[in-house]
Protein backbone atom coordinates (compact mmCIF):
# COMPACT_ATOMS: atom_id res chain seq x y z
CA UNK A 1 0.00 0.00 0.00
CA UNK A 2 1.26 3.28 -0.65
CA UNK A 3 0.49 6.05 1.89
CA UNK A 4 0.45 9.95 0.69
CA UNK A 5 0.00 12.74 3.02
CA UNK A 6 -3.38 13.75 2.79
CA UNK A 7 -3.20 17.58 4.64
CA UNK A 8 -6.46 19.32 6.26
CA UNK A 9 -5.92 22.65 7.41
CA UNK A 10 -3.39 22.01 9.83
CA UNK A 11 -3.53 18.48 10.51
CA UNK A 12 -2.11 15.36 8.16
CA UNK A 13 -4.82 12.90 8.52
CA UNK A 14 -2.67 10.17 7.13
CA UNK A 15 0.56 8.60 8.64
CA UNK A 16 3.65 6.49 7.67
CA UNK A 17 4.36 3.50 9.47
CA UNK A 18 8.33 3.56 9.01
CA UNK A 19 8.22 7.28 8.35
CA UNK A 20 6.98 7.57 12.15
CA UNK A 21 9.63 4.45 13.60
CA UNK A 22 12.03 6.91 11.33
CA UNK A 23 11.58 10.08 13.46
CA UNK A 24 11.50 8.09 17.12
CA UNK A 25 14.84 6.55 15.79
CA UNK A 26 16.71 9.44 15.20
CA UNK A 27 15.62 11.08 18.56
CA UNK A 28 16.75 7.98 20.33
CA UNK A 29 19.78 8.09 18.71
CA UNK A 30 20.96 11.56 19.12
CA UNK A 31 19.51 10.52 22.99
CA UNK A 32 22.56 8.16 22.87
CA UNK A 33 25.03 10.46 21.03
CA UNK A 34 24.73 12.74 24.42
CA UNK A 35 26.23 11.92 28.13
CA UNK A 36 23.81 9.57 30.37
CA UNK A 37 21.49 11.19 32.52
CA UNK A 38 21.89 10.09 35.78
CA UNK A 39 18.26 10.18 36.60
CA UNK A 40 14.73 8.73 37.17
CA UNK A 41 14.32 4.75 36.93
CA UNK A 42 10.16 4.73 36.49
CA UNK A 43 8.38 7.85 34.50
CA UNK A 44 4.98 7.94 33.63
CA UNK A 45 4.30 10.26 30.54
CA UNK A 46 1.01 11.15 29.88
CA UNK A 47 0.91 12.68 26.15
CA UNK A 48 3.66 10.00 25.45
CA UNK A 49 2.99 9.60 21.52
CA UNK A 50 4.04 12.86 19.55
CA UNK A 51 5.88 16.30 20.45
CA UNK A 52 7.21 17.03 24.06
CA UNK A 53 5.61 14.01 25.64
CA UNK A 54 7.43 11.40 22.67
CA UNK A 55 10.79 12.76 23.34
CA UNK A 56 10.34 12.86 27.32
CA UNK A 57 9.55 9.19 26.91
CA UNK A 58 12.95 9.00 24.67
CA UNK A 59 14.87 10.84 26.62
CA UNK A 60 14.25 9.15 29.75
CA UNK A 61 14.25 5.62 28.22
CA UNK A 62 17.55 5.73 26.38
CA UNK A 63 19.17 8.73 28.30
CA UNK A 64 18.52 7.29 31.78
CA UNK A 65 17.62 3.89 30.82
CA UNK A 66 14.23 4.13 32.47
CA UNK A 67 11.53 1.98 32.63
CA UNK A 68 8.51 3.80 31.19
CA UNK A 69 4.51 3.97 30.94
CA UNK A 70 2.98 5.92 28.39
CA UNK A 71 -0.78 7.17 28.04
CA UNK A 72 -2.07 8.49 24.92
CA UNK A 73 -5.07 9.08 23.03
CA UNK A 74 -4.36 7.47 19.30
CA UNK A 75 -6.16 5.98 16.64
CA UNK A 76 -5.17 2.63 15.15
CA UNK A 77 -5.71 2.09 11.58
CA UNK A 78 -8.89 0.41 10.29
CA UNK A 79 -9.68 -0.96 6.72
CA UNK A 80 -7.60 1.59 4.44
CA UNK A 81 -7.12 4.37 6.83
CA UNK A 82 -3.97 4.75 8.54
CA UNK A 83 -3.13 5.02 12.57
CA UNK A 84 -2.90 8.58 13.48
CA UNK A 85 1.38 8.96 14.04
CA UNK A 86 1.40 8.92 17.74
CA UNK A 87 -0.04 5.38 17.24
CA UNK A 88 2.99 4.22 14.94
CA UNK A 89 5.44 6.30 16.88
CA UNK A 90 4.48 4.60 20.15
CA UNK A 91 4.85 0.91 18.60
CA UNK A 92 8.00 2.02 17.21
CA UNK A 93 9.13 3.43 20.23
CA UNK A 94 8.15 0.17 21.84
CA UNK A 95 9.85 -1.81 19.57
CA UNK A 96 13.20 0.03 20.07
CA UNK A 97 12.81 -0.20 23.80
CA UNK A 98 11.99 -4.07 23.77
CA UNK A 99 15.13 -4.51 21.24
CA UNK A 100 17.14 -2.61 23.84
CA UNK A 101 15.66 -4.44 26.73
CA UNK A 102 13.79 -1.62 28.46
CA UNK A 103 10.26 -2.01 30.03
CA UNK A 104 7.97 0.07 28.08
CA UNK A 105 4.56 0.17 28.02
CA UNK A 106 1.31 2.19 26.43
CA UNK A 107 -1.94 2.45 27.41
CA UNK A 108 -4.39 4.31 24.93
CA UNK A 109 -7.32 6.32 26.54
CA UNK A 110 -9.20 9.42 27.55
CA UNK A 111 -5.87 10.64 30.08
CA UNK A 112 -8.59 12.54 31.50
CA UNK A 113 -11.16 10.28 31.90
CA UNK A 114 -11.30 8.01 35.99
CA UNK A 115 -10.87 4.72 33.94
CA UNK A 116 -7.65 5.42 32.33
CA UNK A 117 -6.43 7.12 35.68
CA UNK A 118 -7.73 3.35 36.74
CA UNK A 119 -5.99 1.43 34.45
CA UNK A 120 -2.42 3.34 34.52
CA UNK A 121 -2.63 3.20 38.62
CA UNK A 122 -3.83 -0.71 37.92
CA UNK A 123 -0.76 -1.24 35.75
CA UNK A 124 2.26 0.38 37.96
CA UNK A 125 0.86 -1.52 41.17
CA UNK A 126 1.34 -4.25 39.15
CA UNK A 127 4.68 -3.83 37.83
CA UNK A 128 6.67 -0.98 39.41
CA UNK A 129 7.56 -1.75 43.36
CA UNK A 130 8.48 1.36 44.98
CA UNK A 131 6.16 3.49 42.41
CA UNK A 132 6.86 5.70 39.97
CA UNK A 133 10.02 8.50 40.29
CA UNK A 134 9.30 11.40 37.52
CA UNK A 135 5.60 12.47 36.42
CA UNK A 136 5.99 14.21 33.03
CA UNK A 137 2.11 15.92 32.28
CA UNK A 138 2.30 16.54 28.61
CA UNK A 139 -0.91 16.07 27.24
CA UNK A 140 -2.46 19.08 24.45
CA UNK A 141 -6.06 18.46 23.41
CA UNK A 142 -9.25 20.86 22.20
CA UNK A 143 -11.83 19.00 24.57
CA UNK A 144 -11.89 17.35 27.78
CA UNK A 145 -14.69 15.52 29.13
CA UNK A 146 -14.98 15.84 33.07
CA UNK A 147 -14.95 12.95 34.50
CA UNK A 148 -17.32 13.92 37.83
CA UNK A 149 -19.96 15.85 35.88
CA UNK A 150 -19.41 14.30 32.48
CA UNK A 151 -19.84 17.88 30.75
CA UNK A 152 -17.64 18.68 27.50
CA UNK A 153 -15.55 21.24 27.60
CA UNK A 154 -13.55 23.10 24.09
CA UNK A 155 -10.72 25.04 24.38
CA UNK A 156 -10.11 27.79 21.94
CA UNK A 157 -6.79 29.76 20.78
CA UNK A 158 -8.05 33.65 21.35
CA UNK A 159 -7.20 37.10 22.04
CA UNK A 160 -8.67 38.33 25.40
CA UNK A 161 -10.04 41.96 25.77
CA UNK A 162 -9.67 43.02 22.04
CA UNK A 163 -9.67 41.77 18.67
CA UNK A 164 -6.41 40.79 17.64
CA UNK A 165 -4.97 40.99 14.15
CA UNK A 166 -1.79 40.21 12.44
CA UNK A 167 0.39 38.08 10.08
CA UNK A 168 0.05 34.82 9.31
CA UNK A 169 0.89 32.00 6.72
CA UNK A 170 -0.80 29.34 5.24
CA UNK A 171 2.39 26.57 5.71
CA UNK A 172 0.98 24.42 2.78
CA UNK A 173 1.30 27.80 -0.22
CA UNK A 174 3.81 30.11 1.48
CA UNK A 175 0.90 32.21 1.14
CA UNK A 176 1.28 35.48 4.30
CA UNK A 177 -1.95 37.22 5.05
CA UNK A 178 -3.46 39.15 7.44
CA UNK A 179 -5.79 37.57 10.31
CA UNK A 180 -8.36 39.00 12.70
CA UNK A 181 -9.35 37.13 15.71
CA UNK A 182 -12.05 38.15 17.63
CA UNK A 183 -11.81 38.39 21.74
CA UNK A 184 -12.90 35.29 23.88
CA UNK A 185 -15.88 35.46 26.15
CA UNK A 186 -16.27 34.50 29.78
CA UNK A 187 -17.20 31.42 28.87
CA UNK A 188 -14.20 30.23 26.08
CA UNK A 189 -11.62 31.40 28.87
CA UNK A 190 -12.97 29.34 31.09
CA UNK A 191 -13.51 26.60 29.13
CA UNK A 192 -10.00 26.32 27.83
CA UNK A 193 -8.73 26.86 31.80
CA UNK A 194 -10.57 23.60 32.16
CA UNK A 195 -9.05 21.64 29.30
CA UNK A 196 -5.61 22.66 29.48
CA UNK A 197 -5.45 24.17 33.13
CA UNK A 198 -3.75 22.58 35.90
CA UNK A 199 -6.65 20.40 37.33
CA UNK A 200 -6.73 17.30 35.67
CA UNK A 201 -2.64 17.41 36.36
CA UNK A 202 -3.83 17.65 40.18
CA UNK A 203 -6.44 14.85 39.55
CA UNK A 204 -3.51 12.24 38.19
CA UNK A 205 -1.26 13.51 41.08
CA UNK A 206 -3.87 13.33 43.53
CA UNK A 207 -4.63 9.64 42.07
CA UNK A 208 -1.02 8.52 42.57
CA UNK A 209 -0.45 9.98 45.96
CA UNK A 210 -3.74 8.54 47.37
CA UNK A 211 -2.55 4.55 45.94
CA UNK A 212 1.17 5.57 47.45
CA UNK A 213 2.52 5.26 43.94
CA UNK A 214 4.96 8.21 43.84
CA UNK A 215 8.42 7.20 45.13
CA UNK A 216 10.28 9.42 47.66
CA UNK A 217 11.21 12.48 46.52
CA UNK A 218 9.15 12.06 43.37
CA UNK A 219 9.16 14.86 40.93
CA UNK A 220 6.41 15.74 38.18
CA UNK A 221 6.64 18.34 35.46
CA UNK A 222 4.27 19.81 32.89
CA UNK A 223 5.00 22.32 30.04
CA UNK A 224 4.19 25.26 29.53
CA UNK A 225 5.08 28.52 26.98
CA UNK A 226 5.79 32.51 26.92
CA UNK A 227 6.69 33.61 23.78
CA UNK A 228 7.70 36.59 22.14
CA UNK A 229 5.24 40.28 22.38
CA UNK A 230 4.47 39.26 18.78
CA UNK A 231 2.00 36.58 19.83
CA UNK A 232 1.73 37.58 23.05
CA UNK A 233 -2.35 38.69 22.12
CA UNK A 234 -3.21 35.01 20.89
CA UNK A 235 -1.17 33.26 23.68
CA UNK A 236 0.46 34.62 26.33
CA UNK A 237 -2.29 36.75 27.14
CA UNK A 238 -4.93 34.98 25.60
CA UNK A 239 -7.08 32.23 26.21
CA UNK A 240 -4.36 29.10 25.85
CA UNK A 241 -1.91 31.85 28.08
CA UNK A 242 -4.83 32.10 30.88
CA UNK A 243 -4.67 27.95 30.93
CA UNK A 244 -1.20 27.97 30.84
CA UNK A 245 -1.36 30.40 34.17
CA UNK A 246 -3.48 27.96 35.75
CA UNK A 247 -1.53 25.57 35.06
CA UNK A 248 1.74 27.26 36.35
CA UNK A 249 -0.67 28.19 39.58
CA UNK A 250 -1.20 24.53 40.05
CA UNK A 251 2.62 23.67 39.93
CA UNK A 252 3.44 25.78 43.03
CA UNK A 253 0.30 24.34 45.08
CA UNK A 254 1.35 20.61 43.59
CA UNK A 255 5.06 21.36 44.84
CA UNK A 256 4.09 22.30 48.21
CA UNK A 257 1.65 19.02 48.39
CA UNK A 258 4.47 16.67 47.41
CA UNK A 259 7.22 18.39 49.41
CA UNK A 260 5.02 18.04 52.24
CA UNK A 261 4.15 14.43 51.51
CA UNK A 262 7.07 12.75 49.77
CA UNK A 263 9.68 14.95 50.20
CA UNK A 264 8.86 15.64 46.19
CA UNK A 265 8.86 18.60 43.67
CA UNK A 266 6.75 20.25 40.85
CA UNK A 267 7.56 22.56 38.20
CA UNK A 268 6.97 23.93 35.39
CA UNK A 269 9.16 24.20 31.93
CA UNK A 270 8.71 27.10 29.94
CA UNK A 271 9.81 25.19 26.77
CA UNK A 272 10.81 26.57 23.17
CA UNK A 273 8.37 26.98 20.25
CA UNK A 274 8.17 24.04 18.17
CA UNK A 275 6.21 22.22 14.84
CA UNK A 276 4.20 19.74 16.76
CA UNK A 277 0.40 18.98 15.83
CA UNK A 278 -0.52 21.30 18.65
CA UNK A 279 1.28 24.38 17.84
CA UNK A 280 0.63 24.00 13.84
CA UNK A 281 -3.26 24.84 14.89
CA UNK A 282 -2.40 28.05 16.66
CA UNK A 283 -2.89 31.24 14.11
CA UNK A 284 0.17 33.29 13.90
CA UNK A 285 2.57 31.22 15.62
CA UNK A 286 3.94 29.22 12.88
CA UNK A 287 4.74 31.87 10.92
CA UNK A 288 6.97 33.19 14.04
CA UNK A 289 8.25 29.39 13.99
CA UNK A 290 9.44 29.75 10.92
CA UNK A 291 11.39 33.53 11.11
CA UNK A 292 12.21 31.94 15.14
CA UNK A 293 14.39 28.89 13.44
CA UNK A 294 15.65 30.77 10.66
CA UNK A 295 17.62 32.98 12.95
CA UNK A 296 18.59 30.61 15.53
CA UNK A 297 19.82 27.81 12.91
CA UNK A 298 21.80 30.96 11.81
CA UNK A 299 23.48 31.59 15.18
CA UNK A 300 23.78 27.82 16.08
CA UNK A 301 21.63 27.28 18.79
CA UNK A 302 18.62 25.62 17.00
CA UNK A 303 16.61 22.96 19.03
CA UNK A 304 13.96 20.36 18.48
CA UNK A 305 11.66 18.65 20.81
CA UNK A 306 14.91 16.16 21.71
CA UNK A 307 16.96 18.47 22.41
CA UNK A 308 15.10 20.69 23.85
CA UNK A 309 14.31 17.43 26.70
CA UNK A 310 17.82 16.08 26.80
CA UNK A 311 18.80 19.92 27.88
CA UNK A 312 16.12 19.64 30.51
CA UNK A 313 16.70 16.16 32.22
CA UNK A 314 20.71 16.86 32.10
CA UNK A 315 20.86 20.85 32.94
CA UNK A 316 18.08 20.98 34.87
CA UNK A 317 16.04 18.21 36.47
CA UNK A 318 19.45 15.44 36.84
CA UNK A 319 22.02 18.11 36.84
CA UNK A 320 25.63 17.01 37.21
CA UNK A 321 26.06 19.49 39.91
CA UNK A 322 23.48 17.28 41.84
CA UNK A 323 21.24 20.41 42.64
CA UNK A 324 18.79 19.46 44.81
CA UNK A 325 16.51 22.43 43.04
CA UNK A 326 16.45 22.80 39.68
CA UNK A 327 17.47 26.37 38.36
CA UNK A 328 13.68 28.53 38.37
CA UNK A 329 13.06 31.84 37.63
CA UNK A 330 10.81 33.96 40.22
CA UNK A 331 7.61 32.20 39.45
CA UNK A 332 9.53 28.81 40.58
CA UNK A 333 9.66 27.74 36.63
CA UNK A 334 12.28 25.85 34.55
CA UNK A 335 13.30 27.99 31.60
CA UNK A 336 14.12 26.17 28.65
CA UNK A 337 12.96 29.32 26.40
CA UNK A 338 16.50 31.07 27.64
CA UNK A 339 17.93 30.77 24.26
CA UNK A 340 14.72 31.60 22.08
CA UNK A 341 13.98 35.06 24.07
CA UNK A 342 17.23 35.92 23.87
CA UNK A 343 17.46 39.60 23.15
CA UNK A 344 19.92 38.58 19.56
CA UNK A 345 17.20 36.52 18.53
CA UNK A 346 14.04 38.81 19.05
CA UNK A 347 15.87 41.64 18.31
CA UNK A 348 16.57 40.37 14.72
CA UNK A 349 12.68 38.66 14.82
CA UNK A 350 11.29 42.28 15.69
CA UNK A 351 12.79 43.87 12.27
CA UNK A 352 12.31 41.09 10.03
CA UNK A 353 8.55 40.38 11.05
CA UNK A 354 7.22 43.53 9.53
CA UNK A 355 8.87 43.34 6.43
CA UNK A 356 7.57 39.10 5.57
CA UNK A 357 5.44 38.85 2.65
CA UNK A 358 4.34 36.03 0.52
CA UNK A 359 7.09 37.09 -2.30
CA UNK A 360 10.02 37.28 0.03
CA UNK A 361 9.13 34.17 2.80
CA UNK A 362 11.03 31.98 1.29
CA UNK A 363 14.26 33.47 1.67
CA UNK A 364 13.21 35.80 4.88
CA UNK A 365 12.21 32.68 6.75
CA UNK A 366 12.93 28.86 7.35
CA UNK A 367 8.98 28.19 6.23
CA UNK A 368 10.67 25.34 3.96
CA UNK A 369 12.34 23.74 7.33
CA UNK A 370 8.92 24.49 8.87
CA UNK A 371 7.04 22.66 6.45
CA UNK A 372 9.17 19.66 6.19
CA UNK A 373 8.88 19.10 9.71
CA UNK A 374 5.28 19.47 9.54
CA UNK A 375 5.60 16.42 7.06
CA UNK A 376 7.78 14.60 9.13
CA UNK A 377 5.67 14.31 12.18
CA UNK A 378 3.21 11.92 10.45
CA UNK A 379 5.97 10.18 8.47
CA UNK A 380 6.54 11.74 5.46
CA UNK A 381 9.42 13.38 3.75
CA UNK A 382 12.38 11.62 5.30
CA UNK A 383 15.35 10.70 2.86
CA UNK A 384 15.82 7.36 4.11
CA UNK A 385 12.46 6.02 3.33
CA UNK A 386 11.12 5.17 -0.32
CA UNK A 387 7.70 5.79 -0.58
CA UNK A 388 6.77 4.86 -3.60
P1 LIG B 1 1.27 17.21 20.78
O1 LIG B 1 -0.01 17.49 20.08
O2 LIG B 1 2.45 16.82 19.94
O3 LIG B 1 1.05 16.01 21.86
C1 LIG B 1 -0.09 15.89 22.62
C2 LIG B 1 -0.13 14.54 23.33
O4 LIG B 1 -1.31 14.51 24.14
C3 LIG B 1 -0.20 13.30 22.41
O5 LIG B 1 0.55 12.26 22.97
C4 LIG B 1 -1.70 12.93 22.46
O6 LIG B 1 -1.97 11.55 22.21
C5 LIG B 1 -2.00 13.29 23.90
N1 LIG B 1 -3.43 13.49 24.15
C6 LIG B 1 -4.25 14.46 23.68
N2 LIG B 1 -5.49 14.32 24.20
C7 LIG B 1 -5.44 13.24 25.01
C8 LIG B 1 -6.39 12.59 25.85
N3 LIG B 1 -7.66 13.00 25.96
N4 LIG B 1 -5.99 11.49 26.54
C9 LIG B 1 -4.71 11.01 26.43
N5 LIG B 1 -3.77 11.62 25.68
C10 LIG B 1 -4.14 12.71 24.98
O7 LIG B 1 1.56 18.46 21.69
P2 LIG B 1 2.89 19.22 22.21
O8 LIG B 1 3.11 20.40 21.36
O9 LIG B 1 3.99 18.27 22.45
O10 LIG B 1 2.34 19.78 23.60
C11 LIG B 1 2.56 19.14 24.83
C12 LIG B 1 2.64 20.21 25.92
O11 LIG B 1 3.78 21.05 25.64
C13 LIG B 1 1.41 21.13 25.93
O12 LIG B 1 1.12 21.47 27.27
C14 LIG B 1 1.92 22.36 25.19
O13 LIG B 1 1.22 23.54 25.54
C15 LIG B 1 3.36 22.40 25.68
N6 LIG B 1 4.26 23.22 24.87
C16 LIG B 1 4.31 23.08 23.51
C17 LIG B 1 5.14 23.91 22.76
C18 LIG B 1 5.19 23.81 21.27
O14 LIG B 1 5.70 24.73 20.63
N7 LIG B 1 4.74 22.74 20.69
C19 LIG B 1 6.00 24.94 23.41
C20 LIG B 1 5.96 24.91 24.86
C21 LIG B 1 5.09 24.11 25.55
Amino acid sequence: MIIEPKVRGFICTTAHPEGCAENVKRQISYTKSQPRISGPKKVLVIGASTGYGLASRIGAAFGANAQTIGVFFERPSQGKRTASAGWYNSAAFEAEANKANLYAKSINGDAFSNEIKQQTIDLIKQDWEGGVDLVIYSLASPLRTDPTTGTTYRSCLKPMGETYTNKTVNVMDGTVSEISIEPANDEDVANTIKVMGGEDWQLWMNALLENSLLAKGAKTLAYSYIGPDITYPVYRKGTIGAAKDHLEATAVELNKLLQHKINGQAYVSVNKALVTQASSAIPVVPLYISLLFKIMKEKNNHEGCIEQIVRLFTDRLYNSNNDTIPPVDQLNRIRLDDWELKDNIQTHIKTLWPQITTENIQSLTDIAGYKTEFYQLFGFEFDSIDYS
